[in-house]
């Protein structure tokens, strides 16, 4: 997770992790950081003696607490985070997912009806799961244009327009005159409603229509709800106004004188029990008619749904706990099915990553010839291992990286925006990182030999006349030794930093 945060921070809008569920029965493997010196230090410190013997539950949240942390910072700014858990963690899981999101955050907790056969010895069985779902701005969250799954075909949902009446009396509404213009728009050719007090709307003068349109004005009483959309179409000039679900809603005058708001509908029906999705056991049997032995997989159609809610047809979708890549199988299946783009990131930490995982998402794209039930999917993607750790455990620098890689970490950690990052054939000094207006990035690094910062090497830089550039106001330069003085660095805007590494080597 940590490797993806130089190109990814803050652009994944969808998440979905599927992590142990921490049963008792698994062999999930912690965090080795529990027994990290720091960890232990404050677990001595915070938690006290009793934390030298982690419970089961412990151990779990160290094993969840940084990745969800690494997550959060993963999240794009209007993202969506979904884990899947059950019973024996949903209250710890929660009070984790409130404290880095906020308690704001959680814009649902789903309960996942499991399909199957509960034929067990349990004294009261178990069928259903939880997923929840996380935002850093919830109220951004738009509504989701799907339709649950389990919805009626012949449900009014479906309908594309929907018509509603605005004539509503009651303690709520109290009645108000409005004036209707000329050219209101009416649903029906030609007519004639008569000045009338005696049912609502009142008619405080008759209404003539002509050719779908009022042909003079005309004042009417009553109740109403969306008082202030009919109000705001009014004074619009008639054109269609996006309500809060951000359907085109637009009003009409019925021959029998009500004003109906007549809205397009963007679908938008989610729910949060989620029913006829299956089940892991199904799912299990459906990877094992293709080869594919796992225990628990989601079923696609679950997870294709939850990213569906993500309204970003192009959108990344990182699953941190791949498994048997059910993520990427319902992203390509969406892809697919919708004409959609969306990409996806997998990480897994179990060696099945290229022999189980990678297989799968690959037999997913090229589909099955033999038979129907498996058609080509499309679509590709790039397999990585996780390569040396940057830094050692002494805290410098692992050099065995490479020149390349320590100066991406630097630019990175530097925060550098990657269209002022250079490479090492630039007109100003083999050693610049990135440079802007304000400021030049200089890692001054050999691998072989100790370096310095001193009078000699400033000469070596060229920010001057001869490559036509202005030394910019701040100079960060890293180097293993400084022999300049502090004034003479304050005086031209220079900032040491020394780089982390044992240099007694040399
Ligand atoms: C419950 S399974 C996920 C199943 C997946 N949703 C599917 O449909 O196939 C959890 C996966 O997370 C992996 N895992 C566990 N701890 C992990 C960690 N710390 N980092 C990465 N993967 C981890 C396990 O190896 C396992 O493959």
């Amino acid at each position: 997770l940590k490797s993806l945060l130089p190109e990814f921070e803050g652009k994944v809008k969808c998440i979905y992790i599927d992590p142990p569920y921490n049963t008792g029965n698994e062999g999930w493997v912690y965090n080795d950081a529990v027994n990290d010196p720091k960890i232990k230090r404050w677990l001595g410190q915070v938690v006290g003696k009793e934390g030298d013997d982690l419970s089961r539950h412990d151990k779990w949240l160290c094993m969840m607490y940084p990745r969800l942390k690494l997550l959060h910072r993963l999240l794009h700014p209007e993202g969506v985070l979904f884990v899947s858990i059950d019973d024996d963690e949903a209250h710890t899981l929660r009070l984790v997912l409130d404290e880095i999101f906020g308690r704001h955050g959680r814009l649902a907790t789903f309960v996942w009806r499991t399909d199957g056969n509960f034929d067990n010895q349990a004294k009261i069985k178990n069928c259903h799961e939880y997923i929840y779902m996380y935002s850093k701005s919830p109220d951004a969250f738009p509504y989701p244009s799907v339709v649950d799954p389990a919805t009626p075909a012949d449900s009014k949902l479906f309908r594309p327009v929907i018509r509603n009446t605005v004539v509503k009396n009651g303690t709520k509404n109290p009645p108000s005159k409005i004036t209707l213009p000329i050219g209101f728009p009416a649903d029906f050719e030609a007519g004639t409603i008569a000045r009338r007090t005696d049912k609502w709307p009142h008619f405080l003068n008759a209404a003539k229509v002509a050719g779908g349109h009022l042909t003079n004005e005309v004042t009417i009483k009553s109740g109403w709800s969306s008082l202030d959309m009919l109000q705001a179409f009014i004074s619009n000039g008639f054109k269609p106004l996006l309500d809060r679900k951000q359907q085109e809603t637009v009003f009409r005058l019925m021959p029998s004188g009500a004003i109906e708001s007549v809205k397009t509908r963007k679908p938008s029906h989610v729910i949060t029990v989620l029913t006829g999705q299956g089940s892991t056991q199904a799912a299990s049997v459906d990877l094992a008619e293709h080869g594919i032995t796992f225990s628990y997989p989601k079923p696609r159609s679950l997870v294709r749904y939850l990213i569906s809610m993500i309204d970003d047809e192009e959108c990344i979708v990182l699953d941190s706990f791949a498994g048997s890549g059910t993520t990427a199988h319902a992203v390509l299946d969406l892809n697919l099915q919708e004409g959609e783009r969306r990409r996806f990131i997998l990480i897994e930490m179990e060696s099945y990553a290229s022999s189980l995982t990678s297989e799968r998402v690959k037999a997913a794209i090229s589909g099955d010839v033999d038979t129907s039930d498996r058609p080509a999917l499309g679509g590709g993607f790039d397999y990585y291992t996780v390569g040396e750790p940057i830094f050692l455990p002494d805290e410098n620098l692992n050099e065995a990286v490479g020149t390349d890689a320590i100066r991406a970490y630097v630019a990175y950690s530097e925060g550098i925006p990657s269209d002022d990052q250079t490479t090492a054939e630039n007109p100003h000094s083999p050693y610049l990182l990135g440079l802007n207006r304000e400021t030049a990035w200089i890692f001054h690094y050999e691998p072989e030999r100790a370096t310095r910062l001193d009078m000699e090497f400033l000469s070596g830089l060229r920010f001057g006349a001869d490559t036509g550039a202005r030394k910019p106001g701040t100079v960060i330069i890293y180097a293993d030794r400084c022999l300049l003085s502090a004034a003479f660095m304050a005086k031209h805007g220079i900032i040491f930093k020394k780089i982390p590494r044992d240099i007694t080597r040399f």
